[in-house]
């Protein structure tokens, strides 16, 4: 299915009519309204003041803005993924002073009745929450996968330093059973093959998904072609039979303080030697050049969190920032 650009306002659905906000589609002027309500948003990980000129440029992405009296008081985004077939929300946030009256809730309604007269085709709404979800939410959702968040912080020169003491392979647990070989770089078209083929990667992917940084995406062509877009570092222990596979995304800047870099990486796979073997690879690559400090989060298997994040502390002496949380994927009908 074909997603028009931006819809122009005036395509927009009314506003429900118990409610005293506006919709509007947001626009290149936005910007610094939606970051004057963004403060210390996600501990200061927001990546909207990196990502929202893409954003906006994106052909299957649609932005809406709430206001109130013409303010701008909430955001959420909208991405048409899966074959046209799923809707993605994506960047909810509500103005601070809002918050608990209601208001996102509206919007992610407003959203819903858009896209469902706009993309007929669309039958479920899916997105990652990594906040307390309790029987109310699995009422409402259903879990598609969850995998622990492993938050890890330090400055790159100092790993830089580290990583060159150890060598390529030591701090390696001595498990005995997973020979230390090198990781798997792959490039497009090897990309494409091996996430395709739903045999190969059956038993890497969790629940068939692929999440990359909070994305949850089917293994469909249409969906490889949003993702090959994207920097993104590809890696397998093994290319023709794949145990671990790793997404990592190149170092972008956040907004928590100058010169602090964002690092992604989602872990597919339970074998501890592999995962940590590709985390390290990761690491290499993009702490070589990288010159400041940088907030780490690594996606994986929630039974690996604790002896990875015990490598961190212990191997690597890199700080952890929390303790273990989850990423739930989650989905809905679209009523
Ligand atoms: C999370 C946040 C958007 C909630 O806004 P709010 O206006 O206070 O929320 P509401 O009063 O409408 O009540 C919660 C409703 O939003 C839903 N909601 C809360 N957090 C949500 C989330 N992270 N993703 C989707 N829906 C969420 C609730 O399930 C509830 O839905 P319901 O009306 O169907 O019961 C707001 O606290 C915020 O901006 N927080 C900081 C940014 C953030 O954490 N965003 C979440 C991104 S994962």
């Amino acid at each position: 299915m074909k997603i028009e650009n931006s819809l122009p306002c005036t395509q927009l659905p009314e506003a429900p009519p118990q409610t005293d906000l506006q919709f509007t589609v947001a626009t290149e002027d936005d910007f610094d309204d939606i970051m004057a309500m963004s403060q210390d948003i996600y501990g200061g990980l927001d990546y909207l003041p990196t990502r929202y000129q893409t954003w906006l440029q994106e052909t299957n992405r649609t932005v809406i803005l709430a206001r109130k009296q013409g303010k701008v008081i909430a955001l959420e985004s909208v991405v048409i993924i899966d074959d046209g077939e799923t809707m993605l929300v994506e960047g909810l946030r509500v103005a601070p002073q809002e918050r608990g009256k209601g208001v996102a809730g509206v919007l992610l309604r407003f959203c819903s009745q858009m896209v469902k007269s706009k993309y007929p085709d669309v039958k479920v709404s899916r997105l990652t929450r990594d906040d307390q979800l309790g029987p109310k939410e699995f009422q409402k959702y259903r879990l598609i996968t969850k995998q622990g968040i492993l938050l890890v912080r330090f400055r790159a020169e100092d790993l830089k330093l580290r990583l060159a003491e150890m060598g390529p392979t030591a701090g390696l647990p001595a498990d005995g059973l997973t020979p230390p070989h090198a990781p798997v770089h792959l490039d497009p078209s090897e990309v494409c093959q091996l996430f395709l083929s739903s045999g190969l990667m059956r038993n890497v992917l969790p629940n068939a998904t692929i999440v990359q940084d909070w994305q949850p995406f089917k293994p469909l062509p249409s969906n490889m072609g949003i993702l090959l877009k994207k920097d993104i570092d590809w890696m397998v222990d093994d290319a023709s039979s794949p145990t671990v596979a790793s997404l990592c995304t190149f170092p972008f800047r956040v907004p928590i303080g100058d010169d602090w870099y964002y690092l992604n990486i989602d872990m597919f796979g339970k074998d501890l030697s592999l995962v940590l073997q590709q985390f390290l690879s990761h690491l290499r690559r993009h702490t070589s050049t990288l010159k400041g400090h940088v907030m780490c989060q690594v996606f994986l298997d929630p039974p690996l969190w604790k002896p990875v994040a015990d490598f961190c502390r212990d191997a690597l002496g890199v700080e952890l920032v929390k303790e273990y949380t989850e990423q739930c994927v989650v989905e809905s009908d679209i009523v």
